[in-house]
């Protein structure tokens, strides 16, 4: 569990956007955050053509950028496919992997993940490891199974000095743009149960943030943020509005 009393809140646009209604939400945000302090960490993880637009809007402001996915591989014959090294060229900070939706609509199984999070690792990007578990799996009481297996399929292919450099969103699929966010105590648990397996793996991932994800609203993110173990959250819908991004953001300062 991290020492530092830090959050980590990401936005996670998915593909929602376009030039006008991105430039209204990125200048709200990048003036909304201005006098916040430092400590607390804000992001936005925009679809590919808007990294540009993206990067110059926020580049004098607090809150830094990321892409939603990383092909597999370095450069080549891969059609449609953005490599890690051109999202970091954007100024990219963050990258994440393994988001379910990925998983589920473009068969991403966990070693393409493993590969996505070290051409991301290659570049100087912050992987943002994505795991959660479907409804049936958590009906089966298979979660905690589910979800660890996940992590330590990408941990298995890295270094600890690597894995140091992760953080990861637990994201239960079924409270993913649901309104129905997990409830606090089952979030409580698949963080004990992220932070336990990190530090099995290496004291030193002790510090590695592990972030909620799943219809985090303004309404309920003060409560999820102050669960022990959630270091920040991981917003899709609500990153989109940007009082209510902000609004999330101010219940993680
Ligand atoms: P919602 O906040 O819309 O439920 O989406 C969560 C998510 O998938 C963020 O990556």
């Amino acid at each position: 569990m991290s020492e530092l009393n830090t959050k980590l809140v990401i936005g996670n646009w998915k593909m929602h956007g376009c030039l006008a209604r991105n430039a209204v939400l990125l200048n709200t945000l990048a003036h909304g955050t201005q006098q916040w302090s430092e400590a607390l960490r804000i992001a936005v993880c925009v679809p590919f053509p808007y990294l540009a637009q993206t990067q110059e809007l926020l580049h004098n402001s607090r809150i830094a950028w990321g892409v939603q996915d990383v092909s597999a591989h370095t450069e080549g014959a891969y059609t449609g496919e953005v490599s890690a090294a051109m999202a970091a060229e954007f100024g990219a900070t963050f990258a994440l992997v393994g988001h379910s939706e990925r998983r589920a609509y473009h068969q991403e199984n966990d070693p393409a993940v493993a590969a996505k999070t070290h051409r991301a690792l290659e570049v100087g990007l912050t992987p943002v490891v994505c795991v959660g578990e479907t409804r049936a799996e958590r009906d089966a009481g298979r979660a905690e199974q589910t979800v660890s297996q996940q992590l330590q399929v990408v941990l298995d292919t890295l270094s600890v000095e690597q894995a140091m450099r992760l953080v990861i969103a637990y994201e239960p699929v079924w409270a993913i743009g649901t309104g129905r966010n997990a409830q606090a105590h089952e979030v409580r648990a698949m963080h004990a149960v992220l932070h336990r397996l990190l530090t099995a793996a290496d004291d030193r991932l002790a510090h590695v943030p592990v972030l909620y994800g799943g219809s985090v609203k303004p309404d309920n993110a003060r409560e999820l943020f102050a669960e022990p173990g959630v270091e920040g959250g991981l917003i899709g819908g609500a990153s989109l509005k940007a009082e209510d991004f902000l609004d999330i953001c101010a219940a993680a300062d």
